[in-house]
């Protein structure tokens, strides 16, 4: 399993200007000396990728097709090209307007084809009584996953239960309840890979995660780490919830 924790921030919309961008940069770094053990990627949006430097950078999308006539959209090749390490895969922003699991797959297909990490997000939009959100998040996987084996060594999920995520800290999912799903997905992992390559995988939660609730959340939840979105607008935010991270 990999040792340092993972944190990646996810800018969706929020960081817009490339002067705002640089300079959440340049103030992440210097904080990132004085804060050990904890590895930090950045999602920003496409137009500010490429401007960013000494930070692993990814972006929040890709496109399905490797090249062709799909306007607005970016392909994994050109997202390489442009600077980036990993790719957000079905992120429920994303599925909710148009990704659909075939969609996902092809995505993950693609990232690998060029070289990104996938960053596969799951995630329930509810908890039922009957337990199928469990039947859910193992089609989200099984389905992305199909004939990606080669991939585990490279994989990241993140799981993020659609009704945790944009709230605070007291609405995010409880540890305990985090702790049964991560070994929920990691056995699921284990099916679909096989169990040496299922323990390579990076397991993050993403949902509303703050200064306030990511030590419970990684202590007693059994996450390798987060993805943030609304706290990683701010870098103070962003600070507070990496300052939190410690085993
Ligand atoms: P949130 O978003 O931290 O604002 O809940 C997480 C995400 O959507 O990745």
């Amino acid at each position: 399993m990999a040792k340092k924790l993972l944190v990646i921030a996810n800018w969706k919309m929020y960081v817009q200007s490339q002067e705002a961008a640089k300079a959440y940069v340049a103030g992440l770094k210097r904080k990132l000396k004085t804060i050990g053990g904890v590895e930090v990627w950045l999602a920003p949006s496409f137009s500010i990728l490429p401007l960013l430097k000494g930070i692993k950078v990814g972006a929040q999308a890709v496109s399905a097709h490797a090249d062709g006539a799909h306007t607005g959209e970016v392909s994994s090749a050109m997202l390489k090209a442009a600077g980036a390490s990993f790719v957000i895969i079905g992120h429920s922003e994303r599925r909710a307007v148009s990704d659909t699991n075939e969609a996902v797959h092809e995505q993950l297909v693609r990232a690998a084809e060029a070289g990104l990490v996938p960053v596969l997000c799951v995630g329930e939009q509810e908890r039922t009584q009957d337990g199928s959100h469990w039947n859910f998040i193992e089609e989200q996987l099984a389905s992305a996953l199909r004939g990606a084996q080669s991939l585990a060594g490279k994989l990241v999920v993140a799981y993020e239960p659609v009704w945790a995520i944009g709230k605070s800290a007291q609405d995010a999912m409880q540890a305990e309840e985090l702790q049964e799903t991560v070994i929920f997905i990691r056995k699921t992992l284990a099916e679909l890979l096989g169990r040496t390559d299922a323990l390579k995988v990076r397991i993050l939660y993403g949902g509303s995660v703050e200064g306030d609730n990511a030590q419970k959340l990684l202590v007693e939840g059994g996450v390798g780490g987060f993805l943030v979105g609304h706290a990683s607008a701010t870098l103070d935010d962003f600070v507070a919830i990496l300052k939190q991270c410690k085993k």
